[in-house]
């Protein structure tokens, strides 16, 4: 996408040089900052800090991590323990193992002097093939927005989204706000409700920003807000992003998101999971109690931060340290909560059969099993 008219992926590689940027989304959107990570290290940190985070970008910027860390180390050991220390970073979203296992399997194809090459041509792919992924997502998807909005010609399709699924969470384009792109480009008229998203607000600090640089008309609410928004009429179809979404159709996503599933369904409102089909883990049934959970520090829940007087970021404690917290990080929305999964392959619906024709059609296109 473009951003301050110049165009822009949420992590690249400098040109003749070996230094992955990304931009700094702890920062947004009160400041655009790139950073380069320069080891391993640093690419765990930003994926743990969430300085990165969105399922697919957090694989893209493993996969560089994996490639900094051959530099020092490319035996096997070496390879397997940076793999490692990858993983344990974020727990729920599975794109991190699937772009980690995709690189295992390809470096270790070759002998130990060829594996940083390998390694760095592995990950671009990996990147490029995401941002050709995301934008034929956003063409299925732009069909389904098609279609719910001939029942209400000249006037906008209000779509509700949750979290950030934008291209700050993928290397371009997104995976739910992708549909909203081209819907834009097309003509389409659209309104978009941003839920805030506590407590890291990526709805209100990043999809906000996202919508904003591409002059799409978008309002924040609180998270609370979206069921007196159906029940109000003011919401034509949900659509979100996922972070891990099971063989069976469970839909893993940020926390909140099932909530809005059950407004959806008692208001009859479609409620669609736009994803890559490398977002689906083939080895889970069903997802309620069994997909991984991530639980993150109270300090997200108890300080707020924002811009303060003076310009400066500043800290807010809302209650004091010793008041207990629970901070889970995602929900799963049942599959019979789920209109349809809009994936590069075409809207399936979220049931084993469907899913397991899917999986056979990309294993034979692909050759390889996600
Ligand atoms: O904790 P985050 O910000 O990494 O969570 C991101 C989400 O939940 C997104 O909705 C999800 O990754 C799908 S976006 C492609």
């Amino acid at each position: 996408v473009n951003v301050f008219g110049r165009p822009f992926r949420s992590i690249w590689v400098e040109p003749d040089a070996r230094v992955p940027r990304i931009i700094d989304q702890t920062l947004l959107p009160h400041s655009f900052e790139a950073r380069t990570l320069t080891s391993l290290e640093d690419a765990a940190e930003a994926i743990r800090s969430m300085r990165v985070r969105g399922a697919p970008l957090i694989g893209a910027t493993a996969a560089y991590g994996l490639a900094l860390g051959l530099a020092n180390d490319p035996s096997e050991a070496g390879l397997r323990d940076a793999a490692r220390h990858l993983i344990e970073t974020r727990p729920t979203a599975v794109n991190l193992r699937w772009a980690i296992d995709r690189m295992v399997d390809g470096v270790l194809a070759c002998a130990e002097g060829d594996r940083a090459d390998r390694a760095w041509v592995e990950a671009a792919q990996i990147c490029d093939e995401d941002v050709a992924t995301n934008e034929r997502i956003g063409e299925v998807g732009l069909e389904v927005l098609r279609e719910l909005a001939a029942s209400k010609p000249n006037e906008p399709l209000q779509i509700l989204t949750h979290c950030n699924a934008g291209w700050l969470a993928t290397v371009d384009w997104g995976t739910a706000l992708a549909p909203i792109y081209k819907a834009q480009a097309a003509g389409l008229p659209v309104h978009v409700w941003v839920d805030e998203t506590r407590p890291r607000n990526q709805g209100a600090s990043l999809t906000a920003f996202e919508l904003r640089e591409q002059g799409i008309p978008h309002t924040v609410i609180v998270d609370n807000a979206g069921g007196h928004l159906m029940q109000r009429g003011d919401v034509d179809v949900v659509l979100v992003g996922s972070d891990r979404t099971t063989a069976h159709g469970d839909v893993c996503n940020k926390i909140g998101t099932y909530l809005k599933a059950l407004a959806a369904r008692d208001h009859e409102i479609p409620f669609y999971v736009a994803l890559p089909v490398s977002t689906i883990d083939w080895t889970l049934g069903a997802g309620v109690g069994v997909v991984p959970i991530e639980e993150r520090a109270a300090s997200e829940v108890r300080v707020v931060r924002g811009r303060g007087p003076s310009g400066d970021l500043v800290e807010v404690e809302l209650f004091d340290a010793v008041t207990p917290v629970a901070n889970p990080a995602f929900d799963v929305t049942p599959s019979r909560l789920v209109t349809g999964l809009v994936t590069e392959c075409g809207v399936y619906p979220a049931e084993p059969l469907a899913l397991q024709g899917l999986k056979e059609r990309v294993e034979k296109t692909t050759g390889r099993d996600r």
